[in-house]
């Protein structure tokens, strides 16, 4: 069944190389997936040559831990590890038909590497942004192929989560999204065409349910007890260690676009803030207990 308001799947191209901008966890999550899906070369960029050594490494890790499971072969491991690649330029992307980004969640930089990519690649290569809140719209703007950007926005952790949001922006065209709907069936996920709104849907619930408890935080409850009190409820995951996989850095900054576009709706946490600045990665030590230092800051110190 098409999904609803997918174009006519003959207008999409065939994908042969994916270029995945950036190495970060999520970045490095996408290239195994669309390496193991597409069974196509997929070849990671970031800006220095440790980033990129630790995102092969992610990949490498991941697909021994496929193999230890018994879910592929070795030779499909080995398959694996030799399609993901990493290179310090982008001229890798010359020959790629499908370039996705997860660099650092900031319009001007989202911008500025697609308007790098786009000296690179063809006119027809597809840029896809994994953007957690911004608009597509604004983030094609101003390049000279508009019509080939698309939202392919992928929920952690993403080997495991089946959705994927697609976004269209103004200007992206038939052949563009029916190509994003085909690599989304391919990646065996289930793609639903969302509106290129702030944080588009599930970002908007997500965000104001973890505000919600972050203003509960922030009033006074213990951080443990709140995440406590929500586990009993028997979500798949307490709010604050959902905050932790998804990295509170990212998290503050999809609660801060939808403060700025409806500033009555969503709270942003004065704590989350300071424990961004404070350069946290979380709230939990490898114990499962609260880092010392985080209670510090979520009690007012
Ligand atoms: N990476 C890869 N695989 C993982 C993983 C990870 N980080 N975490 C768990 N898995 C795998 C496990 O290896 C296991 O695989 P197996 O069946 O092959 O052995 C499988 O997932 C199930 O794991 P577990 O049995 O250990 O644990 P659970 O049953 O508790 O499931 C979970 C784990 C799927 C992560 C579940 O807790 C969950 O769904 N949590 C909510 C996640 C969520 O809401 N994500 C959305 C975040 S928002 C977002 O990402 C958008 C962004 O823009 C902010």
């Amino acid at each position: 069944k098409r999904p609803v308001g997918a174009p006519d799947k003959s207008l999409a191209r065939k994908v042969t190389k994916v270029g995945v901008v950036g190495a970060g966890l999520m970045a490095s999550q996408l290239a195994l997936l669309f390496a193991r899906r597409l069974q196509v070369p997929v070849v990671m960029t970031d800006l220095d040559q440790s980033r990129l050594d630790k995102g092969v490494a992610y990949v490498a890790a991941e697909v021994d831990k496929l193999l230890a499971k018994g879910r592929i072969s070795a030779d499909e491991a080995n398959r694996l590890k030799a399609l993901v690649t990493g290179s310090l330029t982008k001229d890798a992307f010359a020959d790629a038909d499908f370039v996705i980004e997860a660099v650092f969640e900031e319009m001007s930089v989202k911008q500025q590497v697609f308007a790098e990519v786009e000296e690179v690649v063809s006119a027809e290569c597809v840029l896809a942004t994994n953007t957690s809140s911004l608009s597509i719209t604004e983030m094609a703007a101003k390049l000279r192929h508009p019509e080939r950007v698309v939202g392919f926005h992928f929920f952690n952790p993403v080997a495991v989560l089946p959705l994927l949001e697609v976004i269209r922006g103004e200007k992206t065209s038939d052949e563009t999204l029916a190509t994003a709907f085909a690599v989304g069936k391919s990646l065996k996920k289930s793609s639903v065409l969302v509106a290129d709104a702030p944080a588009f849907v599930v970002n908007r619930i997500l965000t104001r349910f973890m505000g919600e408890v972050a203003k509960a935080v922030d009033e006074g409850t213990p951080i443990e007890v709140a995440d406590h009190a929500m586990d009993e409820l028997g979500l798949p995951m307490s709010p604050f260690v959902l905050l932790q996989l998804v990295g509170p850095a990212v998290a503050l900054h999809v609660a801060e676009t939808l403060h700025a576009a409806f500033p009555e709706r969503f709270y942003v946490s004065e704590n989350l803030g300071k424990l961004v600045a404070a350069g946290k990665s979380g709230f939990y030590g490898p114990d499962f207990q609260i880092d010392p230092e985080v209670r510090e800051i979520f009690s007012g110190g």
